[in-house]
């Protein structure tokens, strides 16, 4: 039996500005996982996740064909399908098997925390798969594997989950052209782009700096990124000017916030994500998003007035916000306030892989 296990996620800086190709973000890992448990079968093949449903598959000329429809497991089939593909393409033969998904990033009552399961369930099922059949695979073959299996199904993601489920630890994320990798897909194999290089695309790890912690906050609503990332994008081309400052300023606050934490500069790293919430802020406004909603204001305010750096964290309108403190930081004090105000603190710790 093959067993892998791949992290959450939390953004720390650059969100819908990443969503432009060639633009950045940094990421966090957390450990909270998702875990896949894949073994061999006979004749046909399952996939057991979602309190214990289970779904039966098998193949038509190489192609997975499933009995049922429901769209909560279009991500597993999705790489699934991507994970075969490409494994049938190295000249391997395929075997049937059934996968067992069992999820940390969902509250006991089945509430999402924002930490990105759709993108580590893609990473896991495609990881698992290369492991199965032992292939050999660098993490940027995975990053691109998994990239491919998402856009398909969210061309207007930016992929920085897949990245941070990937390479996990702090990542520095700068995102590929989607539509262009949607288009080579018509007429190339899956293993000449996977093996090409996607011109903007870079993934950097950087080292953790153990004087600082990150601290996450959590509001209990449940958020769809999908939605605010598409509503947000059909009102760009009203105000291309600001985008293109926003795109730049964001960039700024990215290179200025990695240059922080590494130096240990408290007051970089604080100005920083500042000038990012100021951003989006701006942004939310432009675009007719909602962000900083209900108790993601408070959970922000609460923690700038302990002195921490602090902002939303994704796209905002629910889930989780963020802060970072510095050694010696009483903790306790901020976890009542924000308590009192019906934010939730999650206890994670960043997951180096
Ligand atoms: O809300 P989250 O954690 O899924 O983050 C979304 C971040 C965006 O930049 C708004 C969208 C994206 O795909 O990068
Ligand atoms: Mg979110």
């Amino acid at each position: 039996m093959i067993e892998v296990k791949v992290p959450g996620k939390l953004y720390i800086a650059g969100e819908y500005a990443v969503v432009n190709p060639g633009n950045k973000a940094v990421l966090i890992s957390v450990d909270k996982f998702i875990t896949i448990k894949l073994k061999k079968s006979k004749h046909k093949g399952s996939v057991k996740s979602y309190s214990n449903i289970r779904m039966i598959w098998s193949r038509q000329d190489d192609q997975i064909v499933v009995d049922q429809k429901d769209d909560r497991f279009e991500y597993i089939f999705s790489a699934m399908d991507i994970a075969e593909k490409y494994i049938l393409q190295k000249g391997y033969s395929l075997d049937f098997y059934d996968i067992e998904v069992t999820s940390d990033l969902e509250s006991q009552d089945g509430i999402k925390y924002g930490l990105g399961s759709s993108a580590a369930i893609v990473v896991a099922v495609i990881k698992s798969i290369l492991e199965y059949y032992k292939v050999e695979y660098s993490k940027m073959d995975l990053f691109k594997l998994s990239a491919i299996a998402s856009i398909k199904l969210n061309p207007n993601g930016s992929c920085g989950d897949i990245a941070s489920a990937v390479y996990n630890g702090l990542i520095k994320y700068t995102s590929f052209d989607r539509e262009k990798i949607l288009k080579r897909l018509k007429t190339e194999t899956l293993k000449d782009i996977v093996e090409s290089d996607w011109d903007s695309l870079e993934i950097e790890n950087i080292s953790l700096n153990n004087e600082y912690d990150f601290i996450i906050g959590w509001t209990k609503s449940p958020a769809s990124s999908i939605n605010l990332v598409n509503k947000a994008k059909n009102n760009i081309s009203k105000n291309i000017k600001f985008y293109k400052d926003f795109l730049h300023e964001s960039n700024k606050c990215v290179d200025e916030f990695v240059k922080g934490y590494i130096k240990s500069s408290f007051e970089t790293v604080k100005h920083s994500l500042e000038k990012n919430r100021e951003l989006l802020r701006q942004y939310a406004e432009n675009y007719n998003v909602l962000i900083e909603r209900d108790n993601l204001f408070d959970l922000v305010e609460i923690a700038k007035k302990f002195g921490l750096a602090s902002k939303t964290s994704g796209a905002g309108g629910g889930d989780c916000g963020i802060a970072i403190s510095y050694k010696g930081f009483d903790v306790k004090s901020l976890e009542k306030e924000w308590k009192e105000n019906k934010i939730t603190k999650l206890d994670l710790s960043i997951h180096e892989g």
